[in-house]
């Protein structure tokens, strides 16, 4: 379970992640961190087209980017959205790929410009998730 330490630490790099967002069309900038089983740390931004169905999320980008480099398990997430004054979780399409590589128990906080965060569980962000036993067969 990452320290309060940690977590923040995480958001600081969700923060610095949402700097890179390509957001012509909605604004609304979104960073991602995730932290690794081995304590390394993977960011990604939203990256929207043109095409607006090709758009990217933050956090399914900072999954790809540490899955592209060997990992496969991921133990926290902070999620930043500094274009809103409220915390913003998660869309349901990124809990149902985040949960392919975080048990449930899984850290999660998430947080917009004003000082509120919420912290929360992968579990409680994709309750009964009968599909996650799958991916051990
Ligand atoms: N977005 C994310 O990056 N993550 C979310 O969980 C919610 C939405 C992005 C997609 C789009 O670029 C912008 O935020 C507005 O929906």
């Amino acid at each position: 379970m990452p320290s309060n330490e940690q977590m923040d630490a995480l958001f600081a790099e969700a923060r610095k992640a949402a700097d890179f967002a390509y957001a012509p069309y909605s604004k609304f900038r979104v960073g991602a961190a995730l932290l690794a089983e081995d304590g390394s740390v993977f960011s990604g931004c939203n990256v929207e087209n043109r095409s607006f169905g090709l758009t990217i999320c933050a956090e399914r980008n900072a999954i790809w980017q540490g899955v592209a480099r060997g990992k496969r398990f991921f133990t926290a997430l902070a999620i930043s959205t500094p274009d809103s004054d409220e915390p913003v979780g998660p869309c349901g399409a990124c809990r149902q790929v985040l949960s392919e590589f975080m048990d449930p128990s899984a850290a999660i906080r998430f947080g917009g410009s004003g000082a509120a965060r919420v912290d929360t569980t992968m579990g409680e962000l994709l309750p009964h998730d009968s599909l996650h036993e799958l991916a051990k067969f």
